[in-house]
């Protein structure tokens, strides 16, 4: 398959994490030989560790983000952390409107363009997510949802656009063990990519060892947003060796 754009493969530790833990899972993944790796690979971690990962990635051909920036530059708004904060910590990477930040911090459209437009500024490359919830899954409003959802790249300067990568993560497919058949999630992407062009479009929601490689053989499916299995370095190489067999 003729594959112009570079896969990419992130993890995303959510809320999962301690000094310890992510000592141990960061020496294997800066360990593991990733040459002739055919995806490139990052971490998206709390906040409180970006420090602990730019010093144990430095060294590497891993990059790292966060996963969530304030739509804000700065000033008084508390507990937030801004994206000069973030390039402070060497941040590529942010995500950008998780489905668990639109259903539990009620981020809205504005917010979320905002957020995509501060990341931008400061050369930190937001990864957006998008994805329907399942009761917008069973009344045939993926497409619409989606459609929707992309909206929020609108508020993007045009010359910056290319610069985002879109994720698409079915929310009935989070955390699940459930996840899109390859044609399915292959149908949404192509949607998507009809829309944003050659945009690295990531596909999200139980992606496994198992299941990464058909995933990937689709021809809009670009890499992965990997939670549970990012937590296991052996799961996530796994995904990332994944990348590599066609
Ligand atoms: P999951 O999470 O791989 O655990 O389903 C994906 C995500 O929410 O980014």
């Amino acid at each position: 398959m003729a594959l112009e754009r570079r896969r990419l493969v992130v993890g995303n530790w959510k809320m999962n994490a301690s000094l310890t833990a992510n000592t141990a899972l960061l020496q294997q993944l800066a360990q593991a030989d990733l040459t002739g790796a055919s995806c490139d690979v990052a971490v998206c971690v709390p906040f409180p560790y970006l420090s602990q990962v730019q010093l144990a990635l430095t060294e590497t051909t891993l990059t790292w983000g966060a996963q969530d920036v304030s739509a804000f530059d700065k000033g008084a708004y508390t507990g937030q952390v801004s994206a000069s904060m973030l390039k402070d910590f060497h941040c590529t990477w942010v995500l950008v409107g998780h489905s668990e930040r639109r259903q539990y911090q009620h981020e809205s459209h504005d917010e979320i363009a905002q957020k995509l437009v501060q990341a931008l500024k400061l050369g930190i490359r937001p990864i957006l997510c998008l994805g329907e919830t399942q009761s917008q899954y069973e009344q045939g409003k993926t497409l619409s949802t989606i459609e929707h959802q992309l909206e929020s790249l609108l508020a993007v300067d045009p010359s910056l656009r290319s610069n985002v990568v879109i994720a698409y993560e079915p929310v009935w497919a989070i955390g699940t063990g459930l996840t899109a058949t390859p044609e399915q999630a292959q149908a949404v992407h192509e949607f998507i990519r009809r829309k944003v062009g050659d945009n690295l479009i990531l596909y999200g929601g139980s992606v496994k060892p198992q299941n990464a490689s058909t995933l990937f053989n689709m021809p809009d499916i670009d890499g992965a947003l990997v939670g549970g299995a990012s937590l296991s370095a052996n799961d996530f190489l796994g995904i990332i060796h994944a990348s590599h067999m066609e």
